[in-house]
């Protein structure tokens, strides 16, 4: 017990962790509505799906509805980073309401995608988790034209209008291990199948599941900060379960068991990218409280992403000529 008490907890923080540049414009989208118009500022599904983030946000004044039918005529609606169908801009713009669209730039780029592909004819495959608001945006955009696909075993049941005229596209936050199989077994049904593999899965999801690749053979227990309902976050989980590793989501230190700790002579603790860095600061704190850590980042990529603003929250801060 006494050796025990003395030995040295590794904590691994593989990187990059924690908040992408998508969810990080879209919290500063509605912060700048607050400061610049006060409360209440209206914002449509949780912002990004993290409940810290949220009950932030709600301290300032936002207001999370599910339905637009909630927000007052004419009042400040803020769109999520998951995106929302063409109908729902369509609903806000007859209700007279002043709509700020958060969408991440990359899931607009799927949008794009799927419009570009319905109009020239073809049926769009999308691969994705039924019931998340990013694939209900996106089956939206063409919503006669578009199938969903959830596992390997749902290609065989996808119908389409014509075998040749066929587009998959993915949802962002998936496995790309998990979309790379479905991808090929869509190209096995459909060999003119356009696609590009698993590249609408966007950078930040593919580099924190890479970095938790990473390190997962050195880890004794994985924690992953993150929501419930956050599906980076989960697979986050899944792929360090996969490798045979105990792994826990968890939304913040509060949740972590001290059990879990008892045998893990290394823990990585990682983020998913919708859950603030500070809430990782906050659990490797606690494993620090539970005997002596020594803390080692593992980097495998930059994240160089930012994304701008909508136009009108951009502030001229640059020096004039
Ligand atoms: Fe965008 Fe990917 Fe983040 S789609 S919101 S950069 S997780």
């Amino acid at each position: 017990r006494e050796s025990d008490r003395a030995a040295v907890r590794r904590v691994l923080l593989p990187s990059p962790r924690s908040f992408c540049a998508g969810v990080e414009r879209a919290i500063e989208i509605v912060e700048r509505l607050l400061e610049q118009h006060g409360p209440p500022v209206y914002v449509r599904n949780q912002i990004v799906h993290n409940a810290h983030v949220v009950a932030g946000l709600e301290a300032k004044g936002a207001v999370f509805v599910s339905e637009l039918d909630e927000v007052p005529e004419h009042a400040l609606v803020v769109f999520s980073a998951h995106g929302v169908a063409p109908a729902v801009e369509a609903e806000a713009a007859r209700r007279g309401l002043d709509a700020v669209d958060a969408t991440c730039p990359l899931v607009a780029k799927v949008h794009a995608e799927a419009k570009r592909a319905a109009d020239a004819g073809d049926t769009v495959i999308l691969i994705g988790h039924d019931g998340h608001e990013e694939v209900a945006g996106t089956l939206g955009v063409a919503p006669g034209r578009t199938v969903l696909v959830e596992t390997v075993e749902g290609v065989a049941e996808v119908r389409v209008a014509d075998r040749e005229k066929v587009t998959y596209l993915s949802q962002t936050t998936l496995s790309v291990s998990e979309v790379e199989e479905i991808a090929a077994a869509l190209r096995a049904r459909f060999p003119n199948i356009r696609g590009q593999g698993a590249e609408d899965i966007c950078y930040a999801t593919s580099n924190r599941q890479a970095a938790v690749a990473a390190v997962v053979d050195e880890a004794d227990l994985v924690l992953v900060v993150g929501s419930a309902n956050s599906s980076n976050s989960n697979r986050l989980v899944e792929l360090a379960a996969a490798a045979g590793v105990e792994a826990h989501l968890i939304e913040d230190a509060a949740a972590i068991d001290p059990a879990w700790l008892d045998a893990a002579g290394t823990v990585a603790v990682t983020a998913g990218a919708s859950a603030p860095p500070v809430l990782v600061d906050e659990v490797v704190a606690a494993i620090a409280a539970a005997g002596p850590i020594e803390v080692v980042e593992r980097r495998v990529a930059d994240e160089p992403q930012e994304f701008l603003l909508p136009q009108r929250l951009r502030t001229h801060d640059a020096p004039a000529p």
